[in-house]
């Protein structure tokens, strides 16, 4: 099985060349999708450039847990895209990225991607990762089959104005399966890059008891605040944790919000998450 496995990266090397048509191992997609609790697989690949080496996930497609999708044929692409329960796999980076760009761009849920990078200077990865509309909780990995194991990666924005975030996560191989280092996200994805989140409060105690203007002499006029209270305390450690930090404003109207008469727009803090004037907004509802 494994000899049949190495044989047939070689043939596909001698036959395509390194990087853009290496399929990835099956059991090693299968494992990626267990691990991650999703349903199947939809492999985009270019149709046109594959024979024999095909045939078993063709075979493995009959199933239901897989679809291969031909990506020279826009049409069938479009349509297929795309059940957020499926992982989606793309076999080179380098030659997809229009292809890429496209689809992470219009996402709107979190689709698990897995995007191979065989071949490919690191700096190039991350060069063309900078140009795509990544968030925080994108779910896009990438994978680099080696010799004797496929290294695993993981990339995300923190926001859309940083460098998309390129790191290894852990790797694959016939013997040991998946092993991912830190398996849970949140921890690998805790540094937030010293980003400035804007935050509203409002006054209720105990949770947030106090916001002292910072600048005393404008006492009472909208601005940045320090906060104090329970949940003042948790995001201050929050902030250390992460790696943040935030300037404190209160909405105007010193309300939480209501739906306005236009029945769209909201007043209060949920008009300014709406707006996006803020990021967060933090108070207690005291009913
Ligand atoms: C990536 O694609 C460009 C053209 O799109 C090509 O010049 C370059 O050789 C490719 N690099 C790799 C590592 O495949
Ligand atoms: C916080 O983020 C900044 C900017 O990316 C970085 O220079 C710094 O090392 C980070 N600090 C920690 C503690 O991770
Ligand atoms: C505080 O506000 C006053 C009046 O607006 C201003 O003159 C002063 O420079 C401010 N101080 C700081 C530290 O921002």
């Amino acid at each position: 099985m494994r000899t049949a496995f190495w044989i047939s990266i070689l043939w596909s090397l001698g036959q395509w060349g390194l990087g853009s048509t290496m399929l990835p191992p099956l059991k090693f997609l299968d494992d990626f999708v267990q691990e991650h609790s999703l349903l199947g697989t939809v492999l985009y690949i270019p149709l046109s450039k594959f024979s024999n080496d095909i045939i078993p996930y063709r075979k493995q497609a009959r199933t239901k847990v897989m679809k291969v999708v031909d990506m020279d044929n826009p049409k069938i692409r479009k349509q297929n895209r795309q059940n957020i329960v499926d992982l989606q796999v793309v076999l080179d980076l380098n030659s997809s990225v229009s292809f890429l760009a496209d689809m992470i761009g219009s996402q709107t849920n979190n689709d698990y991607w897995l995007i191979g990078v065989t071949g490919m200077n690191i700096p190039v990865i991350k060069s063309i990762l900078d140009t795509f509309a990544m968030v925080l909780d994108d779910q896009i990995y990438l994978y680099d089959i080696q010799d004797t194991r496929i290294i695993l990666y993981e990339a995300y924005k923190v926001h859309a104005t940083k460098k998309a975030r390129f790191q290894r996560i852990g790797y694959w191989s016939t013997s040991e399966r998946l092993q991912i280092q830190n398996d849970e996200i949140w921890q690998r994805r805790a540094d937030l890059e010293g980003i400035e989140f804007k935050i509203a409060t409002l006054y209720s105690p105990p949770y947030l008891t106090a916001k002292i203007p910072i600048n005393q002499s404008d006492s009472g006029a909208p601005g940045s605040y320090a906060m104090a209270g329970m949940f003042a305390d948790v995001f201050l450690n929050l902030k250390e944790i992460m790696n943040f930090t935030f300037v404190v404003t209160k909405p105007e109207d010193e309300q939480w919000g209501a739906v306005n008469s236009d029945g769209i727009t909201w007043s209060g803090m949920v008009g300014m998450l709406q707006n996006k004037e803020i990021d967060m907004g933090m108070n207690v509802n005291k009913n």
